[in-house]
């Protein structure tokens, strides 16, 4: 069953800023040095950059694909001065982002991945299945809207992306309404496709709102978030050096499972058939990081009544070895 998303604009407050999420947990596992360099992948209101290099005297590359929040961060590049740089693009390409500024090892990484407050709570980016705007969803301003998907895909690849990225038992249904729909008139509105979706699907007990899972695949899909996150971890165990640390917050299972299962893979420890067996002796390669959270560490209740869009956060810890990453990185570095 799929958690609420955090980034589901049914949260309340909705005009509340961005307030970081497992902060202190996630400063805590990254534990910045003097001297030591960190990758923060998702800067949004630059939270956790902040907060690292207010912890030491550490640089910071800060990486968003979304030229507003970049653009907000400004005035914390000159708060820092020489120490925080801010980078357009994706995490996803990091190794050969940072490649481009000549490093290529880093102490920490941090992910918090999916949107920020200030995403969803903007009607005018077309996240917001609760107040109209554009159907957009573009976390980069460019590429393929969610307009262009809904009133483009077939049928049936609606049907498995509703299934898949929302995990909408509902998913054909809403793909077949959807389609009647844009015949008569296309998508264009945020309102438009959450009306046509709840007139199809019940709300349940729970009072979710039946729109949330399908605007949540539309997400993912628009900004091909679980590619992204795939492409983060390896440039992540790329990057690191031995000893650096590997910090992912998550809002979903989808999320959560992806990021679970390389960290356990990449540890060998699931794959160790025995406790008493030598990680390295797993498919002959040795583990290039160690689990520190064997299970995911999760906000306490001061935090979710403080925040409640950090109910269904958890953070994943991994530490990486000396042992050579063991997949190259699309870009050519490996
Ligand atoms: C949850 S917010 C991060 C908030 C931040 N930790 C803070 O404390 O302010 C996620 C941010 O990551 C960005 N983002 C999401 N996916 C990304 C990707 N693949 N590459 C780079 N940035 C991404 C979004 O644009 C958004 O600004």
């Amino acid at each position: 069953m799929n958690t609420p998303d955090i980034a589901s604009p049914d949260f309340p407050s909705p005009d509340s800023p961005h307030i970081p999420v497992l902060l202190s947990e996630v400063v805590a596992a990254l534990s910045p040095r003097d001297g030591g360099v960190y990758i923060d992948g998702t800067f949004g209101a630059g939270g956790y950059t902040k907060a690292l290099l207010e912890a030491a005297d550490c640089k910071v590359w800060a990486i968003d694909r979304d030229p507003d929040a970049l653009a907000r961060g400004a005035t914390l590049v000159e708060r820092f001065p020489g120490r925080l740089h801010l980078i357009a693009g994706r995490f996803g390409d990091m190794a050969k982002l940072l490649a481009e500024h000549g490093v290529r090892n880093v102490d920490g990484i941090a992910l918090d991945i999916g949107v920020s407050s200030m995403q969803i709570d903007d009607r005018a980016r077309g996240f917001s299945f609760l107040r109209d705007g554009p159907l957009d969803m573009r976390m980069e301003r460019a590429g393929r809207s969610a307009a262009d998907v809904v009133n483009t895909l077939p049928e049936k690849d609606l049907a498995e992306i509703i299934l898949t990225f929302g995990e909408e038992k509902h998913a054909r249904r809403v793909a077949r309404a959807i389609v009647k729909a844009r015949v008569e008139r296309p998508f264009s509105r945020t309102l438009h496709l959450a009306d046509v979706i709840r007139a199809e699907v019940r709300r349940a007990h729970d009072g979710i709102d039946p729109a949330t899972r399908t605007f949540q695949a539309l997400r993912i899909y628009v900004n091909d978030e679980l590619g992204e996150l795939d492409r983060g971890l390896r440039s992540a165990e790329f990057l690191l050096r031995a000893g650096g640390m590997l910090a992912v917050v998550s809002f979903h299972s989808l999320e959560d499972r992806i990021v679970k299962t390389f960290m356990r893979t990449r540890s060998a420890e699931a794959a160790r058939p025995s406790r008493h067996m030598p990680a390295s002796a797993v498919k002959g390669a040795a583990p290039t990081f160690r689990l520190v959270t064997k299970r995911p560490t999760v906000p306490g209740d001061d935090e979710i009544a403080r925040n409640p869009r950090s109910r269904s956060a958890r953070l994943r810890v991994a530490e990486r070895t000396d042992a050579t990453a063991l997949a190259s990185v699309d870009g050519g570095l490996a």
